[in-house]
C-alpha cells in the first residue's frame, strides 16, 4: 500500500469516497527519514537562455514534518518560487530528489505523479491561476476531475457530485456559500483566493504550499486569507510550506529558512533573519 493511505492521524473529516483506496503504484519509500512528508536534497535549477545555462539555485535541501509551518522568506528574485514549482511537482529540477512522503517523485511515471500531485499536494499561488471560464465550484473540483486513475470504479456523474457538494461545503465554510456559481471574474482578489485555497484542500492533501498568498491582498483581505490558511493547517494538521515577506506571518511559523541567491542561507544561530516589515 502507498504511503499516503494511512490518513489515521488526520484531525479532520476525510472523504474515503474521494480518496483512492490503494495507491497507484507500489511505492517503497525512498527516505531515511520516513516521517518527512516533504524531502528535497540537493535541488539544483537553470534555466537555459539563448547559448547560456541561468543558474537560479544552488543545492538546496529541505524538510517538511507532519503538521509542521515552515516559512521560506528571501529577497525578490532569491528562487523561491523556482523552489517551490519544483517542490509541488509543477517543475522539474535540474538535479536532485524530492521526496513526498518518502516516494522519489521524479522517478515516478507521469500519471503516478500527477497522482501524487493531485491528491498529496495543495498549491496556492500569489496570482490564484483559476480558469476564467468555470464557476467557483467547478474551478475548486478541478482537481478530483482530471484524476487520471479515478474513484472506487464510481461513474463520472456520481464522483463530480460528490465533488461539488464537497467543494460547496468547503466554499460555504470559506464564507464563500452565495458566491458558489460565481466566475474569477465576478470575484473580489480575497474571494479568489478564498477558491484558490479550496481548490488545494478538495483532495484532504497532507502538504500546502503557499507562494505569497497575500502578496496580490490589501492587508485586510490578507489577514483573513492567513486566518483561513493558518485555521486549515491547524484543523487538518497540513505540513505547511508558506512564502511570505512579512516578518508577523513568518513569526507564526515553527521554522523560518532564509533563501539567498539560489541557497539556503545557514545562519548558524537563531537570529531572526532580516525581513520587511510589509503589510501582509
Ligand atoms: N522560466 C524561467 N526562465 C528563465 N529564468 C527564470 C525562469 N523562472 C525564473 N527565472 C529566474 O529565476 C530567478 C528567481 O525567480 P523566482 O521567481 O524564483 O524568484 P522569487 O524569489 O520567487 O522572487 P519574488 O519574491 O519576486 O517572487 C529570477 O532571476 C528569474 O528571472
Ligand atoms: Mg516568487
Amino acid at each position: 500500500m502507498a504511503p499516503w493511505n494511512d490518513n489515521s492521524g488526520a484531525k479532520a473529516p476525510r472523504s474515503p469516497e474521494l480518496t483512492p483506496a490503494t495507491g497507484p503504484f507500489d511505492a517503497t519509500p525512498a527516505s531515511k527519514d520516513a516521517q518527512a512528508v516533504l524531502q528535497a536534497a540537493d535541488i539544483h535549477r537553470s534555466f537555459r537562455i539563448g547559448d547560456r545555462d541561468l543558474g537560479v539555485l544552488f543545492g538546496v535541501d529541505i524538510s517538511l514534518a507532519p503538521g509542521e509551518r515552515l516559512g521560506l522568506v528571501g529577497s525578490s528574485g532569491a528562487g523561491k518560487s523556482t523552489l517551490l514549482h519544483i517542490l509541488g511537482l509543477l517543475d522539474r529540477p535540474t538535479a536532485g530528489k524530492v521526496l513526498i512522503e518518502g516516494v522519489d517523485a521524479w522517478a515516478l511515471s507521469a500519471v503516478e505523479r500527477a497522482q501524487v500531485r493531485n491528491h498529496r499536494i495543495g498549491f496556492v499561488f500569489q496570482m490564484y491561476h483559476l480558469l476564467p471560464e468555470l464557476s467557483a465550484v467547478e474551478n475548486v473540483i478541478l482537481p478530483g476531475m482530471i484524476d487520471p486513475a479515478g474513484f472506487l470504479g464510481l461513474g463520472g456523474r456520481k464522483r463530480k457530485n460528490m465533488l461539488k457538494e464537497k467543494a460547496s461545503e468547503l466554499l460555504n465554510s470559506f464564507g464563500l456559500g452565495d458566491r458558489l456559481k460565481h466566475r474569477p471574474s465576478q470575484l473580489s482578489g480575497g474571494e479568489r483566493q478564498r477558491v484558490s485555497i479550496a481548490r488545494a484542500l478538495i483532495l484532504d492533501p497532507p502538504l500546502l504550499i503557499a507562494d505569497e498568498p497575500t502578496g496580490n491582498l490589501d492587508s485586510s483581505t490578507g489577514q483573513k486569507i492567513l486566518d483561513i490558511i493558518f485555521a486549515e493547517q491547524e484543523r487538518r494538521t497540513l505540513s505547511l510550506l508558506l512564502v511570505t515577506h512579512d516578518k508577523k506571518v513568518a513569526g507564526l511559523c515553527d521554522r523560518v529558512l532564509h533563501m539567498v541567491d539560489g541557497a539556503i542561507q545557514n545562519t548558524g544561530d537563531d537570529s531572526e533573519p532580516e525581513l520587511v516589515n510589509e503589510p501582509v
